[in-house]
């Protein structure tokens, strides 16, 4: 079966978008694992315009199914990973100007940089996951880390609008998924995926986990977030 990890990033942007306390993304947690989330997925990023440390630190006790962090390589992001201790990290590259991931981590230029922060992560017993793009060179250099996944980026299939660019997209992702699991990766994919485009996506072999969350969180607005969850868990399995 495979895990679906909900981000819920939205939630917070919600909340942000009027500087208030709802809606709280802790009760998004809850109402996610109560549709059937393995994994609640958040991204503490450096410019706070969403998620806030005071979520993830409620999330780290609230959770039950596991924890998720996104995260970029820096410094301070790095020390309060390390205070929280989510089970996973997912090491994503993060520039300020972006609305949201735009590809994955450059792993060949930043080589020395993100082996040592899978090394600190580990250190504390957190299972570590790379972003990557589907491309066989990055995913190569990411053995040279220590890292336990990779999630491929599935952001350029997600958005590619004939069934040709697709379908090309898709094998694409199969070639990358095959090397990630022959490197001995456990294999993730996510960013966005939808109701309409996911199923592809989880017939990849060996995909075990699969990181979705503006589609759900808008469909959340219309039938409910834990009802939205049950849907796409039923979709992916
Ligand atoms: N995986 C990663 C690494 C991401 O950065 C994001 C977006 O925060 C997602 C998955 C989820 O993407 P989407 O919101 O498009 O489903």
């Amino acid at each position: 079966m495979i895990e679906l990890g909900v981000n819920i990033d939205h939630v917070a942007t919600v909340r942000q978008a009027r500087q208030t306390t709802e809606p709280d993304p802790v009760w998004a947690a809850a109402a996610a694992e109560l549709g059937g989330a393995d994994g609640i997925t958040v991204h503490l990023r450096e410019d706070r315009r969403h998620i806030q440390d005071r979520d993830v630190r409620i999330l780290r006790e609230a959770v039950q199914a596991k924890l998720n962090l996104e995260m970029a390589c820096e410094p301070e992001i790095v020390r309060i990973a390390c205070e929280i201790v989510p089970e996973q990290a997912t090491l994503v590259p993060e520039k300020r100007q972006e609305i949201t991931t735009e590809g994955g981590l450059d792993v060949l230029g930043n080589l020395a940089k993100i082996k040592k922060v899978v090394e600190k992560l580990k250190s504390k017993g957190i299972f570590v996951s790379l972003f990557l793009d589907p491309d066989l060179k990055q995913i190569e250099a990411g053995k040279e880390t220590d890292a336990d996944a990779v999630e491929l980026h599935t952001g350029t299939y997600s958005l590619a609008t004939t069934s040709v660019n697709r379908d090309a997209e898709l094998v694409k992702l199969t070639n990358a998924g095959k090397l990630v699991t022959q490197l001995g990766f456990r294999l993730h994919g996510g960013h966005g995926l939808t109701y309409h485009n996911v199923i592809p996506v989880a017939h990849i072999p060996n995909m075990f986990e699969l990181n979705i969350g503006h589609s759900i969180i808008a469909r959340a607005l219309m039938v409910g977030l834990k009802d939205a969850v049950a849907e796409m868990k039923r979709i992916i399995n």
